[in-house]
């Protein structure tokens, strides 16, 4: 097994109880984009989003950010599949995830507004935090970046 870095631990350290939950198998069985998985592709914001906050030092509130991140897209089924709970997806995930997540966790504020506006500007309410916001981009540079490696660009 590979070493872990520096985000990956850090990551590891304030979401563990997240990772070795029971529904983050059915999040890895489900594809997000590309052949990256739900889980594959939260955990990267996750990283993604406390390299950003190192890099522009930016004082936030690690935890949160880190479990925001790692719950945002807790929405638990296969997007892909044609069903009519799975209509507008796109509009809707973000409000299921936060629900599953409440239901499954103890959130605070930050974390609930990571998640719930995480698909700003498709969901318009502007996200209201810094950590908010971190997510918002990472979340969009992760999901480029994965589609871009997929078809090789
Ligand atoms: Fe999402
Ligand atoms: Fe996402």
């Amino acid at each position: 097994m590979r070493k872990l870095t520096n985000m990956e631990s850090v990551v590891i350290y304030y979401g563990k109880d997240i990772v070795t939950s029971k529904n983050i198998d059915v999040e890895k069985k489900y594809i997000q984009h590309a052949d990256v998985s739900v889980f594959e592709h939260c955990f990267g914001v996750a990283c993604l989003s406390v390299y950003i906050s190192k890099k522009l030092n930016l004082n936030v509130n690690k935890r949160a950010l880190i479990r925001g991140a790692l719950l945002h897209d807790y929405f638990l089924y296969d997007w892909h599949v044609k069903d009519e709970n799975h209509n507008l997806h796109g509009f809707r995930h973000a409000k299921i995830a936060l629900n599953n997540a409440e239901r499954d966790f103890l959130l605070n504020p930050i974390e609930k507004d990571i998640i719930q506006r995480h698909m700003f500007p498709l969901n318009i309410k502007l996200p209201k935090y810094k950590e908010s916001i971190i997510v918002c981009a990472a979340d969009k540079i992760c999901t480029l970046w994965e589609m871009l490696t997929y078809i090789r660009i």
